[in-house]
């Protein structure tokens, strides 16, 4: 159990977040930071008077407490609007940011068309961090997921241990999922890992893929496997589809929490993780997805598959769009 989790961001993903620590019993304090509801200037001075007023930290983390004596958990939380409630976290997730939503005509943006809007909350993030838990270890799941850890890494400088990103977990989740569902298995016998960028060229690796120890060829044919990896690519666009008022919640805050959990308690799990990759598979300076021991001291070792021809070239074309984001993000930087 750590001391104190400081959550960025209080909307849907910081909320399951937010619920699922308190049900585990992860930290013993919870803060949680969200600038939600913000005033509007053009709204009249009594209606502004009444926003301000309000938080969406502040509620969530209250009614969280308010069901503490339900499930028998003995947990401060602290929500603010500013990032004061950040303070002493030892870990911080942060999730500030908009996400993906269906337009009218149910077409969506890609995570990559987040960067402008979400850059400019990450820069908040980074110096909220910066005084409030200079020592926090960082996972980040805001999108465009590559180019916001390499910024918050970028201004913040922590070991690069210490920060990372929560992808691959969600990625092979989905991956994991569709082969179970197409096999009629247990999710629990199907292991997968998704290398890569989080975005539609992600590398749903199948010479990992395995059905309680055996190869995924041996239950399910080329056709199908096929399918399964192009659904996978796409799967975050097939949920912001359907919901049509943003994008998944869930499974995001469930992946992140798998890594904080490897983290506190010093499992050294083997996990996908978007890491600093300084050679490794022949990228330098980036973030990336690829599997990593998972331990108390973060991203304790990057892990390099033997990967065919086909999954390398795949991975090279996922690494030049995660760099070409990244590149887009610095030039943004120099404007703000
Ligand atoms: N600091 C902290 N929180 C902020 C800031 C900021 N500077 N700016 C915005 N936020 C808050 C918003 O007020 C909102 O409550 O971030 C929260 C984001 O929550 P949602 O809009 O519900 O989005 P969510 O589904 O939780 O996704 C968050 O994760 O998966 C990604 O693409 C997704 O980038 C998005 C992020």
């Amino acid at each position: 159990m750590l001391k104190k989790i400081g959550l960025i961001g209080g909307g849907y993903i910081g909320g399951v977040l937010a619920q699922e620590i308190a049900q585990r019993g992860l930290a013993r304090e919870i803060g949680m930071t969200d600038p939600a509801p913000m005033p509007n200037p053009s709204d009249p001075p009594e209606r502004q008077e009444v926003v301000k007023k309000q938080s969406v930290a502040i509620g969530k983390c209250l009614d969280i407490a308010e069901g503490l004596p339900t499930i028998g958990r003995d947990i401060k939380l602290v929500g603010s609007k500013d990032y004061s409630a950040l303070a002493g976290a030892e870990l911080v997730i942060n999730t500030a940011g908009v996400p993906r939503k269906a337009r009218p005509d149910g077409t969506f943006p890609s995570r990559e068309e987040l960067l402008a809007i979400n850059l400019k909350v990450t820069l908040e993030v980074a110096k909220g961090i910066q005084q409030y838990c200079p020592n926090a270890m960082i996972i980040s799941i805001a999108n465009p997921l590559d180019a916001i850890v390499y910024t918050l890494d970028k201004r913040l400088a922590p070991p690069k241990n210490r920060i990372m990103g929560m992808a691959g977990v969600l990625d092979s989740g989905r991956y994991r999922y569709f082969v179970a569902e197409a096999a009629n298995v247990s999710v629990d016998n199907v292991n997968a890992i998704v290398l890569g960028g989080h975005g539609d060229d992600m590398v749903p690796v199948r010479s990992s893929c395995q059905i309680a120890g055996i190869p995924v060829t041996k239950f399910l044919d080329e056709e199908t496997l096929a399918k399964i990896e192009a659904r996978t690519r796409k799967a975050g666009g097939e949920v912001v589809g359907l919901l049509g008022f943003g994008s998944a919640f869930v499974s995001p805050a469930w992946a992140a929490l798998e890594m904080a959990e490897a983290v506190i308690f010093d499992k050294r799990k083997i996990l996908p993780v978007c890491a600093k990759l300084e050679g490794e598979y022949g990228v330098r300076g980036l973030f990336v997805g690829v599997p990593a021991i998972l331990g108390k001291n973060g991203v304790e070792k990057v892990i390099e598959l033997d990967l065919t021809p086909e999954e390398k070239a795949a991975l090279e074309k996922s690494v030049a769009g995660v760099k070409k984001t990244c590149d887009e993000a610095e030039a943004m930087l120099q404007t703000l």
